[in-house]
């Protein structure tokens, strides 16, 4: 996890200096002794003062560490992408969002449709396939403006008019095309798509891999397809490490964190088994990143 963070050091510095150069002090040290009498006098509110300095710096320090708080904390992916997915994986399956998002955003009346349902998970969806092609070792056409794919992703998911939304579209399709606008390859995991719209996307999905994982045999469309699945499969479950938002307990964050960790790596496996069309393999890491589905939900889902 890569964190920025800023201390108010400026500030105490420039506190600590007020105190040591005190125009007031420093008269008082070089005084006479009638001086020095005199000074006493003149000392006690500068005591006063000294005490209420220090006040002021203690709050500017707690106020400091409330602050570096709140300040954004960019967390990459918890791992390597490129033992995650394969990249090629994930630009297919952006590429089909996309193709997608055009649809959804043909005219107004299908943006209104698909405003409140599809469109943020879609949209949300290619936010983090996009970040996780920015963050992927392996080489991608567009990669350099994935950053910016993900950036119009984010406006499409967020958009509050059909002109907004086809502005974020416009910005999508420019970066897929390759030209760069500058975006920070930075994005915290968390803040890429809403944990609901994960959940729908990863629902979908999986029950696409029950299927397949009952099958006798695999085309090699079929097995590239299920592949594929497996592989969005296992970036949804880095986002969802990430967004921790509905465990109420601190000291229950790494349980939430096993759920998803183990998640995404029988969907790892289960790509690697799809793509040699080895079924049995499949099946077997599809069933056991299903444990961790129902696991995560007796703990932490919400009861209806
Ligand atoms: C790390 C914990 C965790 C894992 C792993 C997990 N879920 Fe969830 N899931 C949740 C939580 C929490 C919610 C409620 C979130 C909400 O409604 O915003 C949820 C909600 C859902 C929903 C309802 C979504 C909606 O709003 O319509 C579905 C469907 C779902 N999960 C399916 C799955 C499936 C299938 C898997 C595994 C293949 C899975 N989940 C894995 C925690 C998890």
């Amino acid at each position: 996890m890569r964190c920025v963070r800023l201390l108010p050091f400026d500030g105490m510095r420039a506190g600590v200096n007020r105190l040591s150069f005190h125009p007031t002090l420093k008269r008082e040290l070089q005084a006479s002794e009638w001086h020095f009498r005199e000074a006493r006098r003149v000392a006690i509110p500068s005591i006063k003062e000294t005490s209420m300095l220090k006040t002021i710096l203690l709050g500017l320090s707690a106020g400091a560490i409330g602050l570096a708080l709140l300040l954004p904390c960019y967390a990459a992916a918890p791992v390597k992408i490129a033992s995650v997915a394969p990249v090629a994986d994930l630009v297919a399956e952006a590429e089909a969002k996309i193709k997608s998002l055009g649809d959804a955003l043909a005219d107004d009346k299908s943006y209104l449709e698909g405003k409140k349902t599809t469109i943020p998970t879609e949209a949300g969806v290619l936010a983090i396939l996009a970040q996780a092609v920015v963050e992927s070792d392996e080489a991608a056409a567009w990669k350099p403006a994935a950053a910016d794919v993900r950036d119009g992703a984010i406006a499409i998911a967020t958009s509050k008019s059909y002109d907004d939304a086809k502005k974020g579209l416009e910005a999508v399709k420019k970066a897929h095309g390759g030209s760069a606008a500058g975006a920070k390859p930075d994005h915290e995991w968390n803040k890429l798509c809403g944990l609901g719209s994960i959940m729908k996307e990863v629902n979908k999905r999986n029950g696409k891999l029950r299927r397949g994982s009952k099958l006798k045999a695999l085309d090699d469309t079929q097995a590239a397809e299920f592949s594929r699945d497996a592989s969005v499969l296992a970036v949804l479950a880095l986002a969802a490490h990430e967004d921790t938002h509905e465990v109420k307990k601190k000291e229950e964050v790494p349980e939430w964190q096993k759920f998803s960790k183990e998640f995404q790596t029988q969907m790892t496996a289960a790509s690697a088994a799809f793509k040699k069309k080895d079924v049995a393999a499949a099946a077997d890491a599809f069933k056991k990143g299903n444990t961790a589905c129902n696991d995560c939900h007796a703990k932490f889902r919400e009861k209806e």
